[in-house]
Formats: structure tokens, sequence, C-alpha cells
């Protein structure tokens, strides 16, 4: 249904913004696997978390909701043997849990049929399958080959895992492109592989799996952009632990409290991992007023964890290059919605992974942008130009059926006044409260 997008101003509002929803994942599949019971406090409920439990769920595992919290009871390291094989699993249109539970799966002694939903069909998969089966794993997918112009042909949904004859072998592995989902996806094989494995990427993206392993009690060694996995015997339960604020939900308030006139937002306990964070360096680079009040990283897994204070900012342009783009390649929608409001000329080049997110993103910044009047220009197969800093018009924006897309359409229109978005549902894949939370902004 079209939404309306309400004019904002004057806003000076504190916000509680969702649980981080990669740590969330992660809680739930580190706990399943794990000895003894671990209790998720403040565990994401949404379209993506609810894929990733139900997926646990279906392997046998008992997981327990009590109100925001989960009580996992962990099967110790296999799952419980399906009586009917092949076990068909529904990812939905949940990247990260199939991405990432295909390396666990890649090593149970059972076969699965791993399927997606809508855009989550034509996302690459050839990135997890090419590893793993240089680990032993038996897995395969479907050919697909994308509309888009000059697009390659790519492995996608849904997926066949069939138990690795031979067992799980460490590997020395280069990542050709930085993905979370990918390394931990190998991350998680590696822990039943007969020897170490070593990973290594570009530039470094988020890090929630191999902290949180730390809590689970793993050997697992992180330098640089080189990561030491060891087998594990076991997962020891930590027994509880929290998930804190998702930096890419708080971004979109970030950058509204930037862009509003006289106004300013506080968000509280909201994850500063560095690997997630970039948006914040580009943003301050760009002349943002952002304070950061850091809390401590003992409650939330090895996570850092803080308030940030924001206030209306004259922003001004920047250049932001590939290796910028892992530590916030969630945020580029709205990165471009800042750069929208900045005096002069930004450059963003390095996104080629926006083409296979829920979008293409880089073609649907375009198309938003334009809605309002603000010139843009592609800079090559994977930059864009965005020229700052002229006079919006209202527009009717499209979705993408993305909810990142959807979410920075909405900040960028409550800037301007008589905007509209052709559907809000998709939201609900990260962040359900957000219209709510939006239009109760004092
Ligand atoms: C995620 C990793 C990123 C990110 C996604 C969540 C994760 O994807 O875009 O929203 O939880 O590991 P890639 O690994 O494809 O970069």
């Amino acid at each position: 249904m079209s939404y309306s997008i309400k004019y904002l101003e004057n806003i000076s509002a504190t916000v509680n913004i969702p649980p981080d929803k990669s740590i969330s994942h992660r809680a739930l599949i580190l706990a399943s696997i794990a000895e003894g019971k671990t209790l998720i406090k403040n565990l994401l409920d949404c379209d993506d978390t609810r894929a990733t439990l139900d997926c646990l769920r279906r392997l046998g595992v008992k997981i327990t909701k009590k109100g925001k919290d989960a009580l996992v009871q962990g099967c110790g390291k296999f799952f419980p043997k399906p009586k009917n094989e092949p076990l068909k699993l529904k990812a939905n249109e949940s990247g990260t849990t199939m991405r990432v539970l295909s390396g666990l799966l890649s090593t149970q002694k059972f076969s699965v049929e791993f399927e997606g939903k809508a855009r989550l069909n034509q996302r690459p998969m050839a990135r997890i399958i090419e590893p793993l089966r240089k680990m032993g794993a038996n897995i395969e997918g479907r050919f697909y080959q994308p509309t888009r112009l000059g697009a390659e042909p790519e492995i996608c949904p849904p997926l066949l895992i069939a138990p690795a004859d031979q067992g799980i072998k460490g590997i020395d592995y280069g990542l050709p492109v930085s993905s979370a989902q990918v390394k931990s996806a190998i991350i998680l094989a590696a822990l039943y592989a007969e020897e170490k494995t070593i990973i290594r990427e570009p530039h470094l993206s988020r890090d929630h799996t191999e902290r949180m392993l730390k809590s689970f009690k793993v050997k697992i060694e992180v330098k640089e952009k080189e990561i030491v996995c060891y087998p594990a015997k076991k997962l020891e339960s930590p027994g509880s632990l929290e998930v804190p604020a998702d930096f890419s939900s708080a971004a979109f308030f970030i950058v509204l409290g930037l862009i509003l006139k006289n106004s300013q937002i506080t968000i509280k306990n909201v994850n500063l991992n560095p690997t997630r964070c970039g948006l914040l360096k580009v943003l301050k680079r760009m002349g943002a007023n952002i304070q950061e009040e850091r809390l401590s990283a003992e409650a939330y897994g090895n996570e850092l964890c803080g308030d940030l204070k924001v206030k209306s900012s004259a922003l001004t342009a920047a250049t932001v290059g590939p290796q910028d783009i892992p530590s916030m390649i969630d945020e580029i929608p709205i990165l471009s919605v800042a750069a929208a409001l900045a005096k002069g000329n930004t450059l963003i080049s390095g996104l080629d992974e926006l083409r296979v997110k829920e979008a293409d993103r880089l073609e649907s910044i375009h198309s938003m942008l334009r809605r309002t009047g603000v010139v843009t220009r592609p800079v090559g197969a994977s930059g864009i130009e965005i020229r700052g800093g002229t006079t919006l018009q209202k527009a009717e924006f499209d979705s993408f059926n993305d909810h990142r897309m959807a979410m920075s359409a909405i900040i960028l229109g409550s800037t301007v006044g008589g905007c509209r978005i052709n559907e809000t549902k998709c939201i609900d894949k990260s962040f359900p409260e957000f219209i709510s939370l939006i239009n109760r902004l004092p």
C-alpha cells in the first residue's frame, strides 16, 4: 500500500533502535550448536531472523521465545538426523540465513534442500559453493542468467547439500570479494575440519562471527585481514549474551538527525564495532556533528557499544573509495541521501556488490535521487557521482522491495514534504518498527 511520507523538522528525540540483525542470526546459530542452554537477550524479531529461527527449529533445535529474549537448548555441534531425507529448509529472503547456515549444513550427516524466495533466488551462491567444495563439501545450486545487460551467469538457490563423503578439510583461502556471509560460512565449516583453515579478505568485513566464537570458547586467531580457525571439539555456551542495537538501522536516524533543520537525535546503546561503522567516519569527514559515548563490550559478546548524539549539520561532499565500502556495505543508500543534501559533488566507487543485494542498489540509488531532481552520474561500472545541494522536489518513490532503499527514501522524503512511497512492507525484513518510530518523533 502506498505511504505518505511525513515532513519533519525541529526534532529533539532519543530513540531506541532494534537489536542487531547480523549478531542475532549468529547468536541463534552458535547457541544451537553449543553445549548447554544459551539465553539470548534482546534478539531481533524481523522477517530475516525469523527465517533463521525457523530453519534451526526444523533442524531439531529447541528455541523458546520469551518476550524479547530467546532460550536456545544447544544440540552440541551436530543437529539431530531428520527422519525423512532430504530435509527441506526455507531461507525466505534472507541471504545471511542461507549463506551462513550452508557452511554448517555442509558438515552434517544428512541432506538438505535449501530454498529461497523472491530476489534471494537470484542472488549469487557460487561464492560459498566454491570454498565449501574445496573443503570437501557436497553442495550445488541452480544455474541462473541475470537479465541485466552484460551480467555473467550465476549459481543461485535452491541449494542441495549432502553429507561430505570424505569429511571436511581445512583450506587456505583468499576471498575474491570481502563478505562476512561467505567468511562466516567457511568459519563454521572449519569448526568441523580435520586441520586448521586460513581465510584472507581484501578488506575486513564485519567480524561478529569471530568475536562471538570467542565467547563460545572456540580458538580463532585474527591478524588484520587473515583469520586462522581451528577445529573445535565443542562450543561452550556462555550462558547468556545480549544483542546491542543495530548500527545499520541506527544509520537512518543518524542521517535524519544531520539533515533535518534544527534537530538533535540521541541513539542509545548501539553496536560500534569498527568493522560496521565506516559510515560514521565518512559522515565526520563531511562535517557531521556526531558525538560518541562509548560504553562497554563485556555484556555484548566482545562487541563495542555506545550512545550517539547527532545534531543538524551543514554537510559537504566526500570521496569514498573501495577500501571504505566493506565497513559500510549496507549504508550506501542512506549515505547517498546525506550526499544529496551536502554541498558539492560526492563520488562513491567500488560498489559492485550493491548490484547483488536485495535489489540492484546502485540502479535504485540513481532512481531514488533523480526522482527528487538530484543529478547523479554513473562513474565506471561501479561508481556514482551525486551532485548535492540542489533544492529537492516532491517525489513518488519506489521501494524496489528492498528494506534499506525504502527506509532511505523515507528519510530523504521527510526533508521535502508531500512525498510518497509505493510500499513499505519490505521494511519488516530488518526493522519492523521503523514507520511507527518515525511517526512518533516529537
Ligand atoms: C551480512 C553481511 C553483508 C551484509 C548483510 C549482512 C552478515 O553481506 O550486506 O546485510 O550478517 O554477515 P555480504 O557478506 O554479502 O557483504
